[in-house]
């Protein structure tokens, strides 16, 4: 206890050394606090609490301008409007790096490994391989999502029952993203399963807490904060065993042997190089790619359900709308692509900016190396799930062939529409809407605790009605 003033001390220098260091050298308009170090941390302080209303406030102040916000130990930016998007998802990666990113909000140096960041050859494996056999995979997962929905969510007869809607549906994903990443049977162990979920929970929130630790302290807390042994246990008891199966197979019958499984252990096995060709290294790497995929789809369908039972009236022309287009097409990525979806983020498309020079906007505008810019897609307080149908409709009627230029579908994105961010590395992910919805800083969720009453439709063998009980 001797030790707490030194400790609160040592706190103190390093928030004012790291405050010196960030502090920036222009003018670019700041949202809350200011260049006095006080003002900094009051600033960082209520972005903390009230991040989302900031975020909104500015982005009325500023429609296509760009704003900065204060952070616990840096300044992020937020550039608004489709030009600014544009430039952004125009930039190369070694201007604006997504995977930097993406590191820094999920300080993966400390959660997933230095390995993971330094060697993240498991990203262009998902990039190429998941890519080219996403189609053929669409029967396998909706195969899927109907024996998870049946364990998942188990209804024995055909009264409301109430479910906790995000822990139901982060079992659900993690089921169809096993079938995809290690396969039959794997992908119904539970211990897997439980697994790959608090693994995922753990990044996330094991990152928030590392993010306040000035760099220098990083290595030291990362370290005491990461789970990194317990869950590498229980990944080489359930997946380490087939993975070094898979290994040996490729020693002992090279790399395309008979009957060999389409899974990412595979893909990941013909990739690894070296030292990451062990069991161990790539149940990291599998781990690593769940989390991404996890979190990102549970979130996403979470909102979904919520702006359902939210606006029920939604819920019979959007099952109409899914019967018809899969009726026609059956489950193919065409017929996925002619659905629809709705909601939007604040902070849509984070990037780092890596080169040493800095970005500069062609106004002008310049963000300096080390940033993250993001630039803000508007966040429609009214949750309308046809708004993007409607407009199609429109611009077909204008521009007499299907949906004009316009393209809002499920799975399309554009500088106006950054529901799944925009440019290469587009993908679909964590969205809000609806009144469900938490937000401390930019972690913008669904409530995590929400609950929804949900029976078997009548007549249907398989389907079911819901709405929303909070
Ligand atoms: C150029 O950058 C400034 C600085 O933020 C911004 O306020 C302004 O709106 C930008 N203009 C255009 C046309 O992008
Ligand atoms: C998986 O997690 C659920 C919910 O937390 C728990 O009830 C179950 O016992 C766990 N199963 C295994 C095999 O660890």
């Amino acid at each position: 206890m001797e030790s707490a003033p030194l400790l609160a001390a040592a706190l103190g220098v390093a928030l004012l050394v790291s405050y010196i260091w960030q502090r920036p050298k222009h003018l670019i308009p700041a949202l809350a606090g200011s260049e006095n170090p006080i003002s900094y941390y009051i600033g960082a302080f209520q972005f903390f609490l009230h991040g989302l209303d900031i975020v909104q406030h500015g982005y009325t102040e500023h429609r296509e301008g760009v704003f900065r916000v204060p952070r616990l130990l840096r300044w992020d930016y937020l550039a608004n409007g489709p030009k600014h998007t544009a430039e952004m998802a125009a930039a190369s990666d070694d201007v604006l790096s997504f995977q930097y990113g993406a590191e820094d909000i999920l300080q993966a140096d400390y959660t997933m490994g230095l390995e993971v960041t330094k060697n993240p050859y498991h990203q262009h494996t998902i990039r190429s391989s998941l890519t080219r056999n996403i189609a053929r995979f669409l029967p396998q997962l909706h195969d899927e999502l109907v024996c998870a929905f049946d364990d998942v969510i188990a209804l024995p007869g055909n009264d409301w029952e109430e479910i906790n809607v995000l822990p139901n549906m982060m079992q659900v994903v993690a089921r169809l993203t096993a079938r995809i990443f290690v396969g039959l049977p794997l992908c119904r162990n539970q211990e897997y399963l439980n697994l790959s979920i608090s693994y995922t929970v753990s990044v996330f929130g094991r990152a928030q807490i590392i993010a306040m630790f000035p760099s220098f302290l990083k290595p030291i807390f990362g370290r005491l904060l990461s789970s990194r042994r317990s869950s590498m246990r229980v990944a080489m008891k359930t997946i380490g065993p087939v993975i070094q199966e898979r290994l040996a197979k490729v020693d002992e019958f090279g790399p395309n042997w008979e009957d060999k499984p389409n899974d990412l252990i595979s893909w990941l096995v013909d990739d690894a190089q070296g030292e990451e060709r062990t069991a161990p290294a790539i149940a990291l790497r599998i781990l690593a790619t769940n989390t991404a995929a996890i979190h990102t789809s549970s979130m996403t369908i979470t909102t979904a359900l919520y702006d359902l039972t939210t606006y029920p009236e939604h819920i019979v022309p959007m099952r109409e709308e899914a019967e018809r287009v899969i009726r026609a097409q059956g489950w193919t990525k065409s017929a996925v692509n002619n659905l629809r979806v709705h909601g939007s983020g604040p902070f849509s498309m984070t990037r780092k900016v890596v080169a040493e020079n800095g970005f500069t906007f062609s106004n002008g505008t310049f963000i300096p190396h080390g940033i993250l810019p993001e630039p803000y897609y508007e966040n429609p307080e009214v949750f309308d799930g046809f708004r993007f149908a409607r407009e199609r409709e429109m611009r077909t009627v204008k521009d007499g062939t299907e949906g004009g230029a316009f393209k809002h579908h499920m799975i399309s994105t554009g500088p106006d529409h950054l529901v799944f961010g925009h440019g290469k590395h587009a993908c679909p992910g964590l969205r809000v809407c609806g009144r469900l919805t938490l937000s401390l800083a930019i972690i913008i969720g669904p409530d995590p605790k929400g609950k929804i009453l949900i029976r078997k439709r009548r007549g249907v063998r398989r389907g079911y009605r819901s709405f929303c009980v909070c």
